[in-house]
């Protein structure tokens, strides 16, 4: 053991290039947190309130499903989890895919992509939803970062 998955959601390719990028580097995995139900362009309209995205992160309690199960979570003892921030925060699929899977005992790391905003709003609020798992240290990428950028991510 001393593996890493790193573990990302992405709606428009962005967060998945820099995963492919980490995992290049870091000698890691990939696993692609991918919805039952893909999010569509009208999906992730952030000026329409009624969309989607716009209604799921308005009610902090939606846990839109996720296609695929994680086949061999044990042999992984760092997880890294990557998203874009959607209104300052993850998005809730993040939580289903958190609350899905048993990552006590696992290094977490967290990073976003993201329009400007920084990690810190994300990183903060899953800190305080899952005070029982072990969230090391986050960062945003651009995905311009060099190799030592993200090897240094998660080289204590
Ligand atoms: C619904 C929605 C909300 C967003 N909210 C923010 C935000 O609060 N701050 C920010 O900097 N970018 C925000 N963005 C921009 C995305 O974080 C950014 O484009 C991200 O890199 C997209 O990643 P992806 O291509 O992997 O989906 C938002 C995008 C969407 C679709």
């Amino acid at each position: 053991m001393n593996k890493t998955l790193i573990c990302y959601f992405s709606a428009s390719g962005v967060t998945k290039s820099v995963s492919e990028k980490l995992a290049k580097t870091l000698e890691g995995d990939l696993f692609e947190i991918e919805p039952t139900e893909k999010y569509t362009s009208a999906d992730i309209d952030w000026t329409n309130k009624e969309s989607r995205s716009s209604v799921e992160m308005a009610d902090k309690s939606s846990r839109p499903a996720i296609a695929k199960k994680i086949e061999n979570l044990e042999v992984y003892d760092k997880i890294i989890i990557g998203f874009p921030v959607w209104w300052y925060t993850a998005p809730t699929i993040i939580n289903t895919f958190i609350e899905e899977n048993d990552l006590r005992n696992k290094k977490i790391y967290v990073f976003v992509t993201s329009g400007g905003s920084n990690e810190t709003g994300s990183f903060t609020d899953l800190k305080n939803s899952y005070p029982e798992l072990n969230f090391v240290r986050a960062k945003r990428f651009k995905g311009t970062e060099s190799e030592e950028e993200y090897r240094s991510f998660i080289e204590e």
